[in-house]
């Protein structure tokens, strides 16, 4: 991450920015950032170089952050990519398909790794990475669910986990108000099992974002749904009149109605406030999430 600024002290960070990651194992482990000396002079600033002192000592953290996206090229994640790019992140994307078809100019510039999290050869995309995010989730018969939301992304956690990696970032599920039958799928249940091994196996810096319905352009065989033409003016309607309508929020089921839409850009923004900011760490509700894409937008 092109991010440079000055520390008078090395020793003046806070516990909470110091990465959490403990050796463990085998490591191919690159520090998740990379501090030297620089050495200023005033006289480069026009002033005389015989006053006394002339030279002044900084250090410079430069962060060099490296993403592996799990589902890089599926809707989220390709947002996820293309945001990563901008911000100068190097990413590597992992999916059983590979490259997407999508010809955009970031596409060229993210390493594509076709392979199913279950069967990956993780030292060959972990090495060097500062930081894993998942998107892999999806629906399907109850098994298919518990495979896919559940043991693929408690695999990649641990692979991270084992491998050292300081952060892990799993796009999750909004907590919805649905009756327990419901909330008893092995999309829900799959989802939690997940969070909890994110939340276990990295405590001080694993993230869970946690959207409801998420709108954005999604392309489906070559094709652009523009499920914005819906999200986009639902979330603007709930955010004026929201506070008219929240006392329906203890009507069960009303999440399904009520929990506002997020744009998937929004999603990609704070994914990589979570990715950048050593700070980051826990569950992030919708508004959450907003508020931390506002910070990374601003
Ligand atoms: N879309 C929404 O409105 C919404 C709302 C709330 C939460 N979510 C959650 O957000 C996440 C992303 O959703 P999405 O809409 O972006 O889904 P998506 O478009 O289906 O993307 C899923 C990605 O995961 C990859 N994947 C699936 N199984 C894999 C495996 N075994 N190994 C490697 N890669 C695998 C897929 O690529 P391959 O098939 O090529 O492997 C694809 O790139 C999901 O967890 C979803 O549950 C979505």
């Amino acid at each position: 991450m092109a991010s440079i600024f000055f520390s008078p002290s090395l020793s003046s960070a806070s516990p909470l920015s110091t990465p959490s990651f403990q050796p463990r194992s085998h490591l191919h482990l690159q520090p998740r950032s990379c501090r030297f000396g620089v050495r200023c002079s005033y006289v480069d600033a026009g002033v005389r170089d015989d006053y006394a002192p002339n030279t002044i000592d900084v250090v410079a953290d430069v962060k060099s952050e490296k993403v592996v996206v799990l589902g890089g090229s599926g809707f989220v994640g390709s947002a996820i990519c293309k945001a990563a790019i901008s911000k100068g992140i190097e990413v590597v994307s992992v999916s059983r398909s590979g490259r997407p078809s999508n010809t955009s100019s970031w596409v060229d510039q993210v390493t594509w790794v076709p392979g199913d999290v279950f069967y990956l050869n993780w030292d060959d995309v972990l090495v060097g990475a500062t930081a894993v995010v998942s998107t892999i989730g999806g629906f399907g018969s109850e098994e298919q669910m518990k495979r896919i939301n559940g043991d693929a992304n408690i695999a990649a956690v641990n692979a991270a986990y084992d491998f050292g990696i300081p952060k892990f970032v799993l796009i999750s599920v909004h907590d919805y108000n649905l009756p327990s039958f419901l909330l008893s799928s092995s999309y829900f249940t799959g989802k939690r099992q997940a969070e909890s091994e994110v939340l276990s196996k990295f405590p001080r810096s694993g993230v869970v974002l946690r959207p409801a319905f998420i709108y954005g352009k999604r392309r489906v065989d070559g094709f652009e749904i523009p499920l914005d033409l819906v999200g986009e003016p639902v979330e603007k309607f709930l955010s004026v009149f929201g506070n008219f309508i929240k006392p329906l929020s203890s009507v069960p089921a009303s999440d399904i109605f009520l929990a506002p839409p997020v744009s998937v850009d929004d999603l990609a923004l704070a994914t990589i406030n979570a990715i950048t900011d050593d700070d980051v760490f826990g569950v992030f509700t919708i508004e959450q999430i907003k508020e931390a894409a506002a910070k990374v937008r601003a």
